[in-house]
Parts: structure tokens; C-alpha cells; sequence
């Protein structure tokens, strides 16, 4: 599973890290950091719950 974060669209809502705390990582701004493409099968709830929290629809997760 891949999980991209579009650093363009995020306004450091912090909802993704609320949502997905073991896929979303917040650097020191606030911003979320794109967890990359090797998200395991087991997180995978996390990514679409924390991407899904986004109030900008900023993260986009795909297979
Ligand atoms: Fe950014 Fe959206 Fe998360 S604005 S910090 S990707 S909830």
C-alpha cells in the first residue's frame, strides 16, 4: 500500500496523525511527513482512516 501526502494541500491539520498515529508523522511544523510506499497490510485501516480525516484531501492512498 502506498500513502502520499501532497505537502502542497497540507495545512498541518494534525488529523491524520490523530487518525492513524503508527502511519502519520508530524515534523516539527506540524506538516505531515509522506509515509512512503511500503505501508503494511496490518496499517492499512490507519492510512484510509487518517487520510480520510483530512480536512484538505491531501493524502491519497493507493494498492
Ligand atoms: Fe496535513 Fe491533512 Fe494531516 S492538512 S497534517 S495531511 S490532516
Amino acid at each position: 500500500m502506498k500513502v502520499h501526502v501532497d505537502s502542497d494541500s497540507c495545512v498541518g491539520h494534525g488529523q491524520c496523525a490523530a487518525n492513524g498515529p503508527d502511519v502519520y508523522i508530524l515534523d516539527e511544523m506540524g506538516y505531515a511527513v509522506s509515509p512512503g510506499e511500503d505501508i503494511p497490510d496490518e496499517l492499512a485501516e490507519q492510512a484510509r482512516r487518517g487520510a480520510a480525516a483530512c480536512p484538505e484531501r491531501a493524502i491519497s492512498v493507493s494498492l
